[in-house]
């Protein structure tokens, strides 16, 4: 596919707009506050198709040509939502087939959002008429920014379409009902297809599922979202517009799509990302966020499409989010390539079902601390519109550490009859690019199998099943002289599922120079004392080294004396095994230990622990952003300008606690950060 450019010359701020929500004299209030507030965008029509359409083909779209205007007059662009991911009650009335089933065969109602089965005839031809309806008359709007398909595609359903849908996929796939018997092991309790009308989607059953069954069945749905995705492309595109188009995916939490193929149809990858976190951990997350989402979009600009201004989701309760924190980490989305900070949602509702949740222009209204941190937002990224524009080579940040990501890990996961439930892959790859954040060394994520010729070193956490492409490229890694660190449960299995015999971790056995003959997981409150003092929980095993060097070694309990950290060297590559899920403290070390020794050095050495510093590249300058996220101020000093205050760094300045700083950097500046008072 031919991506559209995507190339705004500014950040684009601003956030989903419901103006259907309020009457008449509210709007001219709120492009009253959005100029005050320097917001350039706002988010229409998400969740609009009720008003839109009425009822089966009656469209009302006085009003949005009226707020379409309304914004375009007042200078602030549109990002125009397909509204499909909330069907209206005559859609649900006329086609009850279309409501999502559970796996246990309940059927949903309407009366939330997403109650739909995106495997539904009428569901994919009324979405393909809105998206033509909206395509046709905005299309060309000078106003229109961008299109957003849909919202957060993830909406799973386990109805008759979709297990027809899923014979279809699987046909294709397979080709054979001998193919899909063999990967999915089928001879194990008596599950041997055979006709394509038995196989069913994993729906409810007695006992554990059939692991690769279930895999299969998420590879297919992501598969199944993206054709409708790309119905809605083609009648936008058919009907003329050329303006870019996107759909949010969701983190952290949310595992529906596959990400790589997905981006790879976008023209710009864009995302939704709510701290799940009140704590220091959740400024990592910021920076986990973005790196996914960078390294999703090829190393380029990706769009922040919603965050919250003042709220941070805390299991079932709503905390307040700090406005400096909002705007701090609103440039650390920034700094790692966000092209844009838009939030949910520009006002909060006064009703229904997220009328808690943060906002731009709160229940306060603009006579808020949370309304000044919006207009200091946009003042800042006013200030620093030149970042936005991009280097010759596209890459935005100079990493050569990667780390192995793919849905399919998450999934492979997912499955109840693995030999422990502790082991997640959003925690192993997270506490991995959490060390990396705390040692300030800048990192990639990057599809298995997929060209490594920018990177030294590689991380591979709990990535269960691997494919013939993704052993080659490790290997070949290796053989040129890359750095390799595999954790525990990784290259156990093919793709489909499959235990490689003879050893774990059968799929990487030469490679890390070693066989585990037995796991030993851990229980929730158990942990292991390694021979350093570091300790180890979740996962443990006993680990026979082949030609690999023991590095640690378990300390008391079962495993005592017996290798828990190893090397084996590789040419000039080496590759460490890690058995165990270490502390963070631990794997910071060996990160830095094993960067080191590929000659990959942080941005910034010797940093104070609490002050962030990242680097963004640029198209005449690289840009460092100093984010304090401490309680005392901090000192920068060296070669550059202030973007936001002006002046020049040479003698250093003060970045306050809590506060932030956005340098134009000289040619080769290096920086002195210091914690002052
Ligand atoms: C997002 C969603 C928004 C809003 C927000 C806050 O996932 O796209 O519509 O619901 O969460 O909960």
């Amino acid at each position: 596919m031919t991506r559209t450019p995507f190339a705004p010359d500014r950040f684009w701020f601003g956030g989903d707009y419901n103006p259907e929500q309020w009457p008449r004299e509210v709007w001219a209030q709120d492009v009253e506050l959005m100029q005050r507030a320097g917001v350039n965008t706002a988010t229409i029509g998400v969740f609009s198709w009720a008003l839109l359409e009425p009822e089966e083909g009656r469209y009302d779209l006085g009003w949005l040509d009226d707020v379409v205007e309304l914004l375009h007059a007042g200078g602030i662009g549109v990002v125009l939502a397909t509204p499909t991911a909330s069907p209206p009650p005559w859609f649900t009335a006329a086609h009850p087939d279309a409501l999502p089933v559970l796996a246990d065969g309940t059927r949903l109602w309407h009366g939330s959002r997403d109650t739909y089965c995106v495997c539904a005839p009428a569901y994919r031809e009324a979405s393909r008429s809105i998206a033509r309806v909206l395509a046709e008359r905005y299309g060309d709007h000078p106003a229109l920014r961008a299109w957003h398909v849909h919202n957060e595609y993830g909406t799973y359903c386990w109805c008759d379409h979709v297990a027809a849908a899923f014979r279809v996929w699987l046909e294709d796939r397979y080709g054979t009902l001998d193919a899909l018997n063999a990967a999915w092991w089928t001879t194990f309790w008596s599950q041997h297809y055979e006709s394509w009308e038995q196989v069913v989607p994993p729906r409810a059953t007695q006992y554990l599922h059939n692991p690769t069954q279930s895999v299969d069945f998420r590879r297919f749905f992501s598969d199944e979202m993206l054709d409708a995705y790309r119905e809605q492309r083609a009648e936008i595109r058919a009907a003329g517009s050329s303006a870019p188009i996107t759909t949010n995916f969701m983190l952290p939490t949310w595992n529906h799509l596959e990400q790589w193929s997905w981006s790879a149809e976008l023209d710009v990858p864009s995302v939704d990302h709510y701290l799940d976190t009140t704590g220091p951990d959740g400024e990592a997350h910021v920076a986990y966020g973005s790196d996914l989402t960078r390294s999703w979009a090829d190393g380029g600009p990706w769009l922040l499409m919603e965050q919250s201004m003042s709220s941070i989701s805390t299991g079932g309760r709503i905390t307040f989010k700090d406005p400096a924190r909002a705007v701090r980490n609103s440039l650390g989305y920034v700094a790692r390539g966000a092209q844009s900070s838009l939030f949910f949602q520009w006002r909060a509702s006064a009703g229904g079902s997220e009328a808690w949740h943060g906002a731009m222009v709160p229940h306060a209204g603009a006579d808020s601390a949370t309304f000044r941190a919006v207009c200091e937002l946009g003042s800042v990224l006013d200030s620093i519109a030149e970042v936005t524009r991009p280097p010759a080579d596209g890459r935005l940040t100079s990493s050569e550490i990667a780390v192995w990501w793919h849905a399919e890990g998450w999934w492979a996961l997912e499955n109840r009859s693995l030999p422990s439930d502790h082991l997640t892959y959003p925690d192993a790859v997270r506490s991995v690019h959490r060390a990396a954040w705390h040692a300030g060394l800048e990192v990639d994520f990057t599809r298995p199998g997929a060209d490594l010729s920018d990177y030294r070193v590689l991380l591979v956490p709990s990535m269960f099943a691997l494919d013939d492409a993704a052993v080659r490229s490790l290997e070949e890694f290796v053989a040129g002289g890359g750095h390799v660190v595999v954790w525990p449960f990784s290259g156990i299995a093919d793709e489909n599922l499959h235990v490689v015999t003879g050893g774990y971790p059968g799929r990487l056995r030469d490679l890390v120079g070693l066989r585990v003959e037995h796991l030993a997981p851990l229980a929730a409150d158990e942990s292991v004392v390694l021979d350093d003092g570091s300790t180890g929980t979740v996962w443990s095993e006993l680990v026979q080294p082949d030609d690999a060097t023991v590095l640690r070694r378990y300390r008391g309990g079962d495993l005592d004396g017996s290798p828990a950290v190893t090397r084996a060297a590789r040419g000039t590559g080496t590759v460490t095994y890690v058995s165990t899920h270490l502390d963070l403290t631990a794997t910071r070390a060996l990160l830095e230990d094993v960067a080191a020794a590929a000659g990959v050095a942080p941005v910034v050495a010797d940093r104070p622990a609490s002050v962030e510093v990242v680097r963004r590249r640029g198209a005449e300058h690289d840009y460092l952003f100093v984010l304090n996220h401490g309680e005392r101020a901090a000192c920068v000093t060296g070669p550059g300008v202030d973007l936001v205050a002006g002046g020049r760094t040479d003698d250093g300045v003060t970045v306050a606690a809590g506060g932030y700083l956005v340098l134009r950097e000289d040619e080769d500046a290096t920086w002195d950060v210091t914690t002052t008072g």
